[in-house]
């Protein structure tokens, strides 16, 4: 693997998996009372995920897409799959559980999380699996 390619794919692997701890984090903190470092932690979850879609697109634009041909192709084509379209959904819940928080409107914010907060813990998720796969 080239050296650019070595960056992007391990840059981009590392970015979604400590988005996704982070928003674990998130949600042990609100759990716990702690709204302060809620907010923060859940800020560097978005930029983690901003930083990890630049780093895809980039590995995308300037080099093949690794195909996994295994034994378990069908398995890894649904875990893409189902990766694939909660990667859209989750961008238009961020969107809103964010505008809600940022807002004060916390009722509402409250309503949507936990599923925003799932989605994108099984987009984390399922995207390692994915990078597991292909390595
Ligand atoms: C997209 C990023 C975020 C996600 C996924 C998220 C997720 C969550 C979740 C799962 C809860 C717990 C809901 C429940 O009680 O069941 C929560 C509560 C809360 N969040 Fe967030 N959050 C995010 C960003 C923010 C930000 C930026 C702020 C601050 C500006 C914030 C402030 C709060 C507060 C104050 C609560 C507690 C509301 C209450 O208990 O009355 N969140 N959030």
């Amino acid at each position: 693997m080239p050296p650019l390619e070595w960056w992007l794919y391990n840059g981009s692997r590392t970015t979604i998996g400590l988005s996704g701890l982070s928003v674990i984090a998130g949600v042990v903190l609100v759990r716990l009372g702690n709204r302060e470092w809620h907010k923060r932690v859940m800020a560097v979850a978005c930029v983690l995920a901003l930083i990890f879609v630049g780093l895809y697109m980039a590995r995308s634009m300037l080099f093949p897409p690794p195909k996994y041909h295994g034994e378990w192709r069908s398995i890894y084509l649904w875990i893409l799959g189902s990766h694939t379209i909660m990667s859209v959904v989750n961008l238009p819940l961020v969107i809103v559980t964010l505008y809600l928080a940022l807002k004060g409107r916390f009722n509402g914010h409250k309503r949507v999380a936990p599923y925003t907060a799932a989605v994108w813990i099984f987009v984390a998720a399922s995207g390692w699996t994915i990078f597991l796969f292909n390595s």
